[in-house]
């Protein structure tokens, strides 16, 4: 799929990330002509010229963006800081898909593995590894591609680094939340290269975006 230098592609993840965009792009009059939560389709069209959308997993957003497949995207910070990010830019915070990413587990269980590396479950591997060498923890990392709250109770890891929002994950699990890692909500990125040769496009949906800006 060939990116014309006349047409704008906005990547965004199904679920939270399109559910919280949609209404954002329709308060400025953009509309799909499929619905993409139904629809087996990746790639919708809009109702502005130029611009369509890809709908992809939330994790895979920033390498869409990164190498230019996609000129713009809404990612979770979470999915951010574990990519790296540096070859994006990240132009707004739309303070949507609001939650914190946090180590948690059973009671009592940072403290369980004194003598030993503390094992944590998580899908953010390098983000669990920068936190624990940050407060000079030896970690055991198994990474897990969801359902971590699972993984203190059946004894696969004596900690976990998840998203907590409501709490209600962990507490339905006997789990409870211990320190935080990062406050976390979507972010509009962009790519380097499509933002000095589609400065005007972007720029548009930028400060549409930046104009809807719920934070
Ligand atoms: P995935 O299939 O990757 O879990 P989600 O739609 O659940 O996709 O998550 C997409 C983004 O939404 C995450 O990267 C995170 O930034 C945010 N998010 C995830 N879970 C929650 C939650 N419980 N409450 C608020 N925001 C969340
Ligand atoms: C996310 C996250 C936690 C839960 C936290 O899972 O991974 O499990 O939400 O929210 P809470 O504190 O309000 O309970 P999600 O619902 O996205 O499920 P999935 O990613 O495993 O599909
Ligand atoms: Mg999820």
């Amino acid at each position: 799929m060939n990116q014309s230098p006349d047409t704008l592609t906005l990547a965004l993840s199904k679920g939270r990330i399109l559910e919280a965009t949609l209404p954002l792009l329709a308060s400025a009059g953009i509309t799909l002509q499929d619905d993409p939560e139904t629809s087996r389709k990746l790639v919708f069209e809009t109702n502005k010229p130029g611009l369509r959308l890809l709908v992809i997993r939330a994790s895979d957003v920033p390498t869409f963006v990164s190498y230019g497949a996609a000129d713009i995207g809404v990612a979770g910070k979470d999915v951010l800081i574990e990519h790296g990010g540096a070859d994006l830019y990240e132009p707004v915070d739309l303070g949507i898909a609001k939650c914190r990413l946090m180590t948690a587990g059973l009671p009592g269980a940072m403290d369980a593995a004194k003598h030993r590396p503390l094992r944590v479950a998580t899908k953010y591997v390098e983000t669990t590894r920068a936190h624990f060498a940050r407060i000079g923890r030896q970690v055991e990392i198994i990474k897990l591609y969801g359902s971590m709250e699972l993984a203190p109770i059946v004894g696969l890891a004596d900690v976990i680094v998840d998203l907590v929002d409501t709490g209600n994950t962990l507490y339905a699990n006997g789990l409870e939340p211990f320190d935080l890692i990062e406050d976390i909500s979507a972010r509009l990125v962009v790519n380097k290269a499509a933002q000095k040769m589609k400065h005007a496009q972007i720029g548009e949906l930028v400060s549409l975006f930046g104009q809807t800006e719920a934070a």
